[in-house]
């Protein structure tokens, strides 16, 4: 009755978790899920046309917006190689669908973003740790999920020069970009390529509203017909009220100033987080502090499976994100994701403690 692809679906842990976070009294360092506090408030007006059908590729206007962004990023991408996404998430369906049959080999970072891995399974790929070569290599190098990790200059380089000399199609995916706490050079892979196959994508779900599914693309110009076909293959095209409400924000004065106090705002989370890591995980575990992004990676001092700490914890009304899903073969055994921006004051010690305890129990 179903197809062949359907057999290796799983659901995602992630989603999994989310649906029992609103659970009164429930602390969540799980998912990447902004702060209540920084998500803007509309009350707007729109013209009726908006709530008409519109083209596959985004609104113009949003289009040229995302462009102009992408210039100042050093991204060769006009206006017209530019297609908005019902959130990012949906660029990664479109791609797989381009390059993935079964068995075909995607190159990634171990680890590495699990929706990713989840979309690119369902496609029947066979992944490789980079920096093995493969038709498609799919990363995060800016201050990644799950890792926080933000890819050295050289590396960018490194992988830039190998992808053209290959041939390959890279896949850049950025949606922490902007949620910057410690600036340092970050210019995307793709606009060190000079040329080449490359789909580059951003997100508005971090820096503004995740609940409007609204992200981009941009990608060279042998893949970018065929994305926009397989888009409107997929969904028509991305929500034009999503567009409008975005581009409204985007276009406004206060949108620059906006981002300054968004990082100000995560950065002094990050800060009260790393602190409270100290005071309850000090001896248990390891950490860099992330320069960006949404997450803590930890690295347990024994090799404790976190997966079967999750139930305890949910049971005791703490939710985490066990490292191991991050790793496209399982290995990871030890390794845990922690979201610091959703969680906030008493919460975050209370939160913490446990886990702390759950962990010293396991050992
Ligand atoms: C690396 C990465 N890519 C893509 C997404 C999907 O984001 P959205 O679909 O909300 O734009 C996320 C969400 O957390 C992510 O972490």
């Amino acid at each position: 009755m179903f197809s062949q692809r359907i057999e290796g679906l799983r659901p995602s842990p992630i989603r999994s978790i989310l649906a029992v976070i609103d659970r009164p009294g429930m602390v969540s360092f799980a998912g990447g899920l902004p702060a209540t506090d920084a998500l803007p408030r509309w009350s707007g007006d729109v013209e009726p046309e908006v709530l008409q059908y519109g083209p596959t590729e985004g609104e113009p206007r949003l289009r040229a917006a995302v462009a102009e962004h992408l210039r100042t990023l050093g991204v060769d991408a006009p206006a017209d190689r530019v297609l908005i996404l019902s959130g990012s998430q949906q660029g990664i369906d479109l791609a797989a669908k381009l390059v993935v049959d079964p068995g075909t080999p995607v190159a990634v970072e171990s680890p590495t973003y699990l929706a990713a891995l989840q979309v690119f399974r369902f496609y029947g790929a066979r992944f490789v740790d980079l920096p093995a070569s493969a038709p498609l290599t799919y990363l995060v190098p800016t201050f990644g999920n799950p890792t926080g990790a933000c890819m050295s200059d050289t590396d960018r380089d490194e992988i830039a020069a190998r992808v053209r000399a290959d041939d390959t199609v890279l896949f850049e995916d950025d949606p922490y970009r902007d949620l910057v706490y410690e600036p340092g050079d970050r210019t995307p892979i793709v606009a060190r390529m000079h040329g080449g196959s490359w789909i580059y994508q951003g997100s508005f779900s971090k820096t503004f509203a995740p609940g409007l599914r609204l992200g981009f693309l941009a990608a060279s110009e042998d893949l970018f017909a065929r994305l926009v076909m397989i888009k409107q293959a997929t969904d028509l095209h991305t929500s034009r009220l999503s567009q409008h409400i975005v581009l409204d924000a985007i276009s406004g004065p206060d949108w620059p100033d906006r981002l300054d106090r968004l990082a100000d705002f995560y950065r002094d989370r990050r800060d009260t987080f790393d602190a409270a890591l100290h005071r309850h995980l000090g001896d248990l575990a390891t950490w860099e502090t992330p320069k960006g992004g949404l997450f803590f990676w930890l690295t347990l001092d024994r090799r404790v499976d976190t997966r079967p700490l999750l139930d305890q914890a949910i049971a005791r009304n703490v939710a985490f994100m066990p490292g191991e899903e991050f790793f496209p073969d399982g290995t990871g055994v030890g390794t845990m994701r922690l979201n610091f921006s959703h969680a906030t004051g008493d919460d975050v010690d209370r939160g913490l403690s446990t886990l702390a305890e759950l962990i010293r129990e396991q050992r």
